[in-house]
C-alpha cells in the first residue's frame, strides 16, 4: 500500500533535470502540503534568500563545503554553559535586528538590547541589600533601580534578574576554579515602591569568547570582540512584557563599537565615583564605591500587527 507521503508527492512537480534557477521553486513547492501557513511563509524565504545569496556570491564548493565546516564547528563548540550560535547570531548583528523588530523604541518604556550567551536561568535569589560578588575581589558597586510602568506607576514585586562580568571582563561560567557555582548573579524582588538595589563588584569591558568558530570569523573580518563594561538586567512582571536590557557605562571606550551591536542611548549611565565610607543603605565601607541607578519602565504587551504573506503584500 502506497503511503499517504508518497500520494502526495505525486500530486507535485518533478524534481528531476533541475537547473541552478529551477530548484528554488521546487524545493519551494515541496513544502506546500504543510499543515501550518507562518512555516510555510518562513521556510518559501529562508529557501528564497539562501539560494539567492548563493546566487548572488556565485558560491563554490570549497566556500561551501568551508561553511558547512564552520557552521558543524560552531554546533561542537555549544556546551550547557556556552552557546557559540547565540554568540554568532550577535556578533552579526541578528540578535539586534529580531530585539528592535519585536521591541521598537517606544516614549517612556526601557529599549531591549541583547540577551547574551551568560543569562543562566537557575539563578539564585536574595534579599534586597545582598552581595552577588561574594568573595570575587573588585571595586564596590552599588547598584540600585526602580521598576514603573510607562506612567511611573511603581510595580512591587517585580523579579530582577541582574548579571555581569567581573573586573578581568569574566562572568562566573568563565571561571573553571568556581566550578559551577553561581557569582556576580542574583534574583532580587521590588518592594512595595518598586525599589531595588544591591552590593557587587565594578565590571569592565571584555571580549565575547574568541577561542572558537566566532573568533576566527572576528579576526577574518579584522573586526575587535570588545564590549563596554555594562550590567545586564531580566525584569519580569505580572501584566507586563519581560525586559531584557542592560545597561553600560558612560565613557566606556567601547561605547561605539560594540562587537554585538547592542549599545542604546538611553541605556548609558555614568558609574558614580563616590568617596564616601557609608553607602546608600547605611552599610559601612572603608572604601570608596560606585554607584549606578536606573529607573525601568515596564511595556504592557499589545497585540501584534497581523503578518501579511508575501502574496498580498
Ligand atoms: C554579553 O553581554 O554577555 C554578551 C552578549 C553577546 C555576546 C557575548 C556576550
Ligand atoms: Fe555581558
Amino acid at each position: 500500500m502506497k503511503s499517504k507521503v508518497q500520494h502526495q508527492s505525486q500530486a507535485q512537480a518533478s524534481t528531476r533535470n533541475l537547473s541552478a534557477q529551477a530548484v528554488t521553486a521546487a524545493v519551494i513547492d515541496r513544502m506546500k502540503s504543510s499543515r501550518s501557513d507562518r512555516f510555510k511563509q518562513v521556510m518559501a524565504s529562508l529557501i528564497e534568500h539562501l539560494h539567492a545569496f548563493a546566487r548572488d556570491v556565485q558560491l563554490s564548493e570549497q566556500e561551501w563545503a568551508f561553511a558547512i565546516d564552520f557552521l558543524t564547528k560552531t554546533g561542537q563548540s555549544c556546551t550547557s554553559s556556552r552557546q557559540e550560535f547565540i554568540l554568532l547570531s550577535d556578533t552579526l548583528g541578528l540578535s539586534t535586528l529580531v530585539t528592535q523588530m519585536n521591541h521598537p523604541s517606544q516614549g517612556k518604556e526601557t529599549e531591549q538590547t541583547v540577551l547574551g550567551p551568560f543569562h543562566r536561568e537557575s539563578t539564585p535569589q536574595f534579599p534586597l541589600g545582598a552581595d552577588i560578588a561574594a568573595g570575587i575581589e573588585g571595586k564596590p558597586l552599588f547598584i540600585s533601580g526602580t521598576v514603573s510602568d510607562s506612567h511611573g506607576q511603581p510595580i512591587a514585586d517585580a523579579r530582577v534578574d541582574i548579571w555581569h562580568a567581573d573586573p578581568r571582563g569574566e562572568y562566573d561560567v568563565q571561571k573553571p576554579a568556581l566550578d559551577g557555582a553561581m557569582r556576580l548573579r542574583g534574583v532580587f524582588h521590588t518592594d512595595e515602591a518598586g525599589r531595588f538595589h544591591c552590593w557587587s563588584i565594578k565590571p569592565t569591558c571584555y571580549p565575547v569568547p574568541t577561542d572558537g568558530p566566532v573568533g576566527l570569523l572576528l579576526k577574518a573580518s579584522k573586526r575587535h570582540p570588545m564590549r563596554p563594561a555594562h550590567v545586564h538586567f531580566m525584569i519580569d512582571a505580572k501584566g507586563f512584557d519581560r525586559l531584557i536590557t542592560h545597561v553600560f557605562e558612560e565613557g566606556d571606550r567601547y561605547i561605539d563599537s560594540d562587537a554585538v551591536f547592542g549599545v542604546r542611548d538611553a541605556l548609558i549611565i555614568p558609574f558614580k565615583l563616590k568617596r564616601s565610607k557609608t553607602g546608600p543603605d547605611g552599610s559601612v565601607l572603608n572604601r570608596s564605591y560606585y554607584h549606578i541607578h536606573y529607573d525601568f519602565h515596564m511595556r504592557i504587551p499589545r497585540s501584534k500587527p497581523k503578518r501579511q504573506n508575501k502574496a498580498s503584500r
